[in-house]
């Protein structure tokens, strides 16, 4: 043979199917390869690619009351009813599939009360979704008829309805105040700006121009946010603005545009009076874990010096600092008026709709970038927003905290202007 017959163009056709026994291996290697790939990745998908499913139904339950108590967000009633239809379907052939349930709303017909149920359950799209339905509507059936439950089955309407998944979770988290659990006050001793965690903070929001973070707001409804009136100092078309949802601001979870922008009527840029704002979104948000409100305070509510309560936002950490990209948090404490007033602090400058909180020793405190973001505090493990950055002078000095709108002061002014 010739040393250069390698250099011979390659004969097509069957005679030429490789002998050498390495080269079949390997083709047969690469065939079922390739094979294993095209059938099983969406047979994967099909049989091991679990979806949440959710389903709405509703219970009667005799022996109570409809009265406002019931709806808040850790009461007894709704926590036997979880737990009751979760020992249901966990003594049950779908314990597998069953997640959990949540109760979503409470009504009161002539029938006696109601209380509208979302079911969570978890499977693949291999698995029949009419069959589990159906399976759950049996299990739920079999397990109330006796009416010996605290629950029983709603005759009214249909049993088991199929709902978006993206429907369910707004209105799974449409309650306010639900964000990290605040035992984490007490728990972390840590408190000097830290990053935080997802959904730790889900109300807060990001106001830019042109992309550009400028202030924080807080989500009050679907629709609405509470800021600082300063904010719009430079700028007050409502068409130039937008709002961010989630941790970070590149890339933001949810953006909005704003539709109006209504700034206290007293409020003159020269002065920190009346530094408070709502902002009208164009579109509703849709609630998710990320994405929820905080609940307002009542007027009445006072919160006490040394309480300790969290302030958030990507303002800088130090004066003229750049803005980070991730959300901050810092525990801070609540500072009466009257030491805040003092000569040495802010010598008579904080009037009675502000609040002050940080520390006289400096170090942590809000900064540039964090004004209109809230100051909140944990009420029956719920976060409320007591404050809005509002001023200060420089960032965490010695004997000049944190100054904030007092939002119970301004709590009728919020209802007029939202109706919330
Ligand atoms: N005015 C500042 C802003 O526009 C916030 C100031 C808060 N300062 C403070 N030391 N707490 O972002």
């Amino acid at each position: 043979m010739s040393v250069f017959s390698f250099l011979r163009p390659p004969r097509l056709g069957f005679r030429n199917l490789p002998t050498n026994p390495w080269l079949i291996g390997l083709t047969v290697v690469a065939i079922v390869l390739v094979l294993a790939l095209v059938i099983g990745l969406p047979l994967h998908f099909l049989v091991f690619d679990q979806k949440p499913h959710y389903y709405q139904t509703s219970f009667r339950i005799p022996r109570v009351e409809y009265s406002s108590e019931l709806e808040k967000a850790h009461s007894e009633v709704k926590a036997s009813i979880t737990s009751q239809v979760d020992d249901i379907f966990r003594k049950s052939n779908l314990k597998g599939q069953y997640i959990k349930s949540h109760v979503v709303r409470f009504r009161s017909s002539t029938d006696g009360l109601k209380a509208d149920v979302l079911l969570k359950f978890q499977f693949a799209s291999a698995d029949n979704e009419n069959k589990i339905r159906k399976m759950a509507e049996k299990i739920l059936h079999h397990n109330l008829k006796d009416g010996t439950q605290y629950l029983e089955a709603d005759g009214s309407s249909p049993y088991l309805q199929a709902i978006s998944t993206t429907e369910a979770e707004h209105r799974i988290n449409s309650g306010c105040g639900l964000g990290i659990d605040p035992s984490f006050l007490t728990e972390r001793i840590s408190n000097g700006g830290t990053f935080s965690q997802k959904a730790a903070w889900p109300w807060q929001a990001s106001l830019q121009v042109d992309r550009h973070h400028i202030c924080g707001a807080s989500l009050i409804s679907d629709q609405w946010l509470l800021t600082a009136a300063h904010c719009f100092n430079n700028n007050r078309n409502p068409r130039l603005w937008t709002a961010t949802f989630g941790t970070t601001l590149r890339p933001a979870l949810m953006r909005r545009n704003v539709r109006s922008i209504i700034i206290h009527e007293n409020y003159a840029s020269h002065k920190h009076e009346d530094d408070i704002a709502v902002v009208l979104l164009s579109t509703p948000v849709t609630f998710s874990e990320d994405v929820r409100t905080v609940c307002l305070p009542e007027a009445t509510f006072e919160a006490l010096p040394q309480s300790n309560v969290v302030v958030t936002g990507w303002g800088a950490s130090k004066e003229s600092g750049p803005i980070p990209n991730k959300l901050r948090e810092a525990k801070v404490e609540i500072i009466s008026n009257d030491v805040c007033n003092r000569i040495d602090v802010y010598g008579g400058a904080v009037s009675s709709g502000m609040i002050c909180a940080g520390f006289l020793s400096g170090k942590i405190d809000a900064c540039e970038g964090d004004s209109g973001g809230p100051l909140v505090i944990p009420e029956n493990r719920l976060w409320y927003i007591i404050g809005i950055v509002s001023w200060g002078i420089g960032c965490g000095k010695e004997n000049k905290p944190g100054l904030y709108t007092k939002v119970t002061r301004y709590r009728d002014w919020i209802k007029w202007k939202t109706n919330l």
